[in-house]
């Protein structure tokens, strides 16, 4: 028995921010971050727009998809790192909102591979007899979490959620295999450093702009590289695949230059490479979820396709997983 994605749904905020916004806010360039990111503009959420917010639009539009209503979901796994609060979680919130009065309901924080690491685990429930149909949502508001005077780290991110819904399924399609891995190690190179129980907000932490992103970004780039490569042929050695076989590489969306990095290592033309960071920048948990929707929209992905999905992200935490459409 395998375990297939049934339907996909993405939302994007109406906002655009553009380069040429950004010149009007911090030292930097459309040209400079065109060529060392890739990004052109990124969406950014109103102001009475939370993660849950995003979340719920996705998930509707992957449950029209496949074709499931909300009470036949028996579990909702909302991956973020932009929770609406700390507790409750996100996914609790997005069960209200959508009257999915029959799921369990939880949220995953693991950063950009966020949704790859949501996959796995519903991948895991549906292996059991009780659970049937799972949605998993990377959704992320990393506006609120960035630090809009600091040029190193304001031009890369951006607002945005992908959601799938999972079923049991009895064909050879579906995931084939997966690799996740970590490196807690390196977690200082990005991180958020104030306003959990190690660094609780006080006004010393407002002052200090401790409550926003902090990125070492050219050693996290290195890093990136190495273990998008690592993930990706781990999944597929896992799978007696060879790089040269897969149909499409879906990269998390960091950096055009880590994405082509990784592409070279594996020897993958870029023709079977999915981009569109040059859209929304860097959306963490919502990147790939976005990118597979908008390719199956676009009659990208065809019935039997081989779709790897590879990402790295903050932790460090970085992981693959093959999909035979
Ligand atoms: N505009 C203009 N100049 C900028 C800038 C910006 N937005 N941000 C940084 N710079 C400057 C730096 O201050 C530095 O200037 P200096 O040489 O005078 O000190 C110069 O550009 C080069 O900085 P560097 O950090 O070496 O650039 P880079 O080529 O490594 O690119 C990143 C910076 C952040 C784009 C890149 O390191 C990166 O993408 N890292 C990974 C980030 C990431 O993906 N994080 C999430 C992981 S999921």
């Amino acid at each position: 028995m395998g375990v297939r994605i049934k339907g996909l749904g993405f939302y994007v905020p109406g906002k655009r921010l553009t380069n040429f916004d950004l010149e009007k806010m911090v030292d930097t360039s459309d040209e400079w971050i065109r060529t060392r990111t890739g990004i052109q503009e990124r969406r950014i959420a109103s102001n009475d727009e939370a993660t849950s917010d995003l979340a719920y639009q996705a998930a509707v539009q992957a449950l029209q998809r496949a074709q499931v209503k909300p009470e036949e979901l028996d579990m909702i796994i909302v991956t973020t790192a932009t929770p609406d609060y700390l507790f409750p979680a996100t996914a609790c919130i997005v069960q209200s909102k959508l009257n999915a009065q029959n799921a369990a309901c939880f949220d995953v924080e693991a950063a950009c591979p966020g949704f790859i690491y949501g996959l796995e685990i519903a991948r895991g429930f549906l292996e059991l007899p009780r659970y049937r149909k799972v949605l998993v949502i990377g959704a992320e508001t990393l506006s609120r979490l960035v630090d809009w005077e600091d040029r190193n780290t304001c031009v890369l991110f951006g607002d945005g959620a992908g959601a799938a819904v999972l079923e049991k399924d009895n064909t050879d399609h579906g995931i084939i295999s997966s690799y996740l891995k970590g490196n807690g190690a390196l977690g200082q190179l990005l991180i958020l450093p104030a306003g959990g129980s190690r660094r609780p907000a006080t006004q010393d932490t407002v002052q200090q702009r401790e409550h926003y992103i902090k990125m070492q970004g050219r050693e996290v780039f290195k890093y990136a590289v190495t273990g998008m490569q690592e993930a990706a042929l781990k999944t597929l050695e896992r799978a007696h695949i060879k790089p040269e076989d897969i149909t499409w590489l879906v990269p998390h969306q960091a950096n055009i230059r880590i994405i082509e990095a990784t592409r070279e290592r594996l020897g993958i033309p870029e023709h079977k490479v999915y981009v569109n960071i040059a859209k929304y920048g860097n959306t963490s948990a919502a990147s790939i979820p976005i990118a597979l929707t908008e390719m199956v929209e676009e009659g990208k992905i065809k019935e039997g396709d081989l779709v790897l999905l590879v990402s790295f992200g903050a932790g460090f935490i970085y992981g693959g997983m093959l999909i035979k459409w």
